[in-house]
């Protein structure tokens, strides 16, 4: 076994291993945690993972205050992220709450680390999710935009979770663990797979 699968049969190691892919992930463009499924209450979207900290089980995503999702956030949604990368043959579920920050010090400060590019797509005319005829008239030119104006539809998306299932698939026997987090304290159980 070579010490990428250590985790195997502990469940400590296992938490530590799904930590560091979330951890990897921030930067690492080519991992499938670095954009994960997030749920809020109704369909499922794929996000950017900006920001994760372990130690307050804390995520950052970035999203546009015109959408949908955004309409029907009250404090403290319900939420959960997926993923599964199929070479490492691991899956994460995490549940948890979100929040949305806009206008205040956390939005602005991921406003001011985001490069231009990514600040563009907030200077688009409209919602997302609106009909419409000619999809070609929303394009984005960069020359006739300010792309500082943008950040009045910029939002955060900060979620922290309070669950984590990690799926280890192997033909010998599945792994499959659950880390349940009350008042700080971690609980480490093993599931059935
Ligand atoms: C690779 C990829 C990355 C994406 N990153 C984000 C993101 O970070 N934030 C976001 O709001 N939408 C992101 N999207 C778009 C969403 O998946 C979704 O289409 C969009 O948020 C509109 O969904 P909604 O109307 O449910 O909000 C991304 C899509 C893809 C394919």
């Amino acid at each position: 076994m070579n010490s990428d699968t250590d985790f195997y049969n502990s469940l400590e190691l296992s938490l530590k291993y799904a930590e560091s892919l979330l951890e990897d992930a921030v930067s690492n463009s080519k991992s499938i945690f670095h954009s994960p499924t997030l749920s809020i209450s109704d369909t499922p979207r794929t996000v950017v993972l900006r920001e994760y900290d372990r130690n307050v089980r804390y995520m950052r995503f970035h999203t546009d205050l015109r959408s949908k999702k955004i309409h029907s956030l009250n404090e403290n949604n319900l939420a959960f992220i997926h993923a599964y990368d199929p070479e490492k043959k691991v899956q994460l579920r995490l549940r948890g709450n979100v929040n949305l920050h806009h206008n205040d010090e956390t939005s602005l400060l991921a406003w001011n680390n985001s490069r231009e590019m990514s600040k563009l797509c907030y200077s688009v005319k409209g919602a997302p999710g609106e009909i419409i005829t000619h999809p070609e008239k929303y394009d984005l030119d960069k020359e006739k935009i300010n792309i500082e104006d943008g950040y009045q539809n910029f939002g955060v998306l900060i979620f922290k979770y309070y669950e984590l299932e990690f799926l280890y698939l192997k033909n010998i026997g599945h792994r499959r663990s659950k880390f349940t987090w009350k008042d700080d304290k971690a609980e480490l159980n093993w599931l059935i797979p």
